[in-house]
Formats: structure tokens, sequence, C-alpha cells
């Protein structure tokens, strides 16, 4: 099977990379299932790397549909040891204005009803969640970012994320206790990817694209899928030359990741005398 040591993951607007040469489709099956879609496997300025669409190239599947494990477990498959996720989100803070990236560091667990651990059924493992962005592959992603000095879009480095369950969007008085909390954005899907990507020693970061401003800003209409989608587009270029630009250093110079030794002390089981 070809390999790729980037994986990247698109979500709601980013369905595929125009810049991809070389491109194949390859179906992985995994023993959590498939995938949410084929994976892309192809070059971006030359380095290989595996593109998945995370709702599916047609968008069909709820966040809370979303097959996290098999994705992240295709992505290992295929030799993915850097993973980029780029992931619309909702603002919480006035300074993260809609167009803007976010590159977090923290997340608020806010989903009900999602599978995130490959572990269970006589292994047991608690990984460290303590970091769960990879600072290192972070700091590449924000310096790609500054470096392109892209017009009418700021970079905010770190931040917290609340994954929420959804679909629905938060009430008021939810968007308002997350400010009080001091998060910075609110989406649906990036924790699962994060903790599965760490058991699975992958370094993980996320490319936060501000489409709106919840639902808590007075000035600003609630949010709706129209304005997540009309902001992504307007933003779907930009992320793919910011994903572009972030392969083309991590190739170039990979990052230590401490994601990458993540299962060195977090198993308990005495593998050994397990048959
Ligand atoms: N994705 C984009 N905007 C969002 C919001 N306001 N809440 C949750 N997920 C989102």
């Amino acid at each position: 099977m070809a390999q790729a040591k980037i994986g990247i993951i698109g979500g709601s607007g980013l369905y595929k990379m125009d810049a991809l040469k070389d491109v194949e489709e390859v179906h992985v099956e995994t023993p959590f299932g498939s995938p949410s879609d084929a994976l892309i496997l192809g070059t971006l300025s030359g380095t290989q790397v595996a593109f998945l669409a995370r709702h599916g190239r047609n968008h069909t599947l709820l966040p809370s549909e979303l097959p996290f494990r098999a994705n992240i477990y295709a992505m290992k498959q295929l030799g993915v040891e850097y993973l980029i996720s780029a992931s619309a989100v909702g603002s919480l803070k006035e300074e993260a204005k809609p167009l803007d990236m976010v590159v977090p560091d923290q997340f608020i667990d806010r989903t009900k009803n999602r599978v995130s651990t490959f572990f269970g059924e006589g292994i047991v493992a608690h990984i460290a969640f303590g970091d769960p962005i990879c600072g290192n592959l972070a700091g590449v992603l924000g310096d790609a970012i500054a470096s392109l000095n892209l017009p009418d879009v700021n970079l905010h480095r770190g931040g917290t994320y609340v994954c929420m369950e959804g679909p629905a969007f938060s009430t008021k008085a939810e968007s308002h206790l997350y400010r009080s909390w001091g998060a910075t954005v609110i989406g649906m899907t990036n924790l699962p990817e994060a903790k599965l990507a760490k058991e699975a020693e992958i370094a993980y970061a996320t490319l936060a694209l501000v489409t709106d401003y919840d639902c808590w800003h007075s000035d600003h209409d609630s949010v709706t899928v129209e304005m997540v989608i009309a902001n992504l587009q307007r933003n779907a270029v930009n992320a793919q030359k910011v994903i572009q630009e972030t392969v083309r250093r991590v190739s170039e110079n990979p990052p230590s990741s401490d994601a990458h030794s993540a299962l060195k002390y977090a198993i308990l089981t005495n593998l050994e005398k397990v048959p």
C-alpha cells in the first residue's frame, strides 16, 4: 500500500485539495470499519500526503456519525506521523473574527456520544492528554500561516476549542457559559480525533477556520449553516495555501513530537501475559 507521513483531514467546505498531484484513491478497511470516505493519496509540493474528507466528499456524515477510529486507524495504516486537521469553528471571542485562523492548544469536551479510544476489551491504557495538541506541529502550522501574510486573515496562536456534540448549534446560555470559561472557539469534531491520534502516536494539530460568532454576539446574527459555508468557501483557498506551506515545512524539517512516544508509559495491561 502507498504510504504518506503527513495526513490532512478536511472539514466542512474542504472536501478536496486542488493542489494535490498524482492522485490515487485508496479504500482502506480497518478493524473499526470504513473511514468517512476513500483516502486520497497524492503529492503536495512534492511531498506524499493522505487526504480525507471528514464528513465524506458529499458531506453525508453528522459529527456524531463520524467513524473517528476508522479515520485515524486508516491514517496510521498509511504511515501517517503528522496529522493536520482543518475545521470550521464558531468564535467565542470578539477578537477572533470570521475568516480568522486559530491554532488551538487546548480542548474542553462537551461531547456525549463519541467513542474516542482504541483501548478496552482486555487492553487498558491511559495516555497523557494534558497537552492534547502537538505544540511543535502547531508551531509550524502557526509559522506557515504567519509567513503567507493572507489579506484579512488574523492568526491566533493558542486558545481553547470547545467540542460539542451537535448537530444543533449551542443555545445562547451555553455560548455565554463557554465564554465565561475563557474558551476561544467551538466546533463538533476535533477532540475525539486528537485523542485517537495521540493513542495512535500521531502528532496532531488543528487549523480552526472561524466562520461565525456562534450565537452570543449581539451585533451578529446567530450561526446558520449558510453562514458557515459562505465563509468557509471564502476561506477554503487560504486554508489550502496554509496546509501546503505547512506540509512543505514539516517535510523539510520534521518536528519532534511527544505524541510519537505517547504509549511508552500508558499501557497498564501486562501484554506479555495476555494470550
Ligand atoms: N462550526 C462552525 N461554527 C460552529 C458553531 N458556532 N458551533 C459549533 N460548530 C461550528
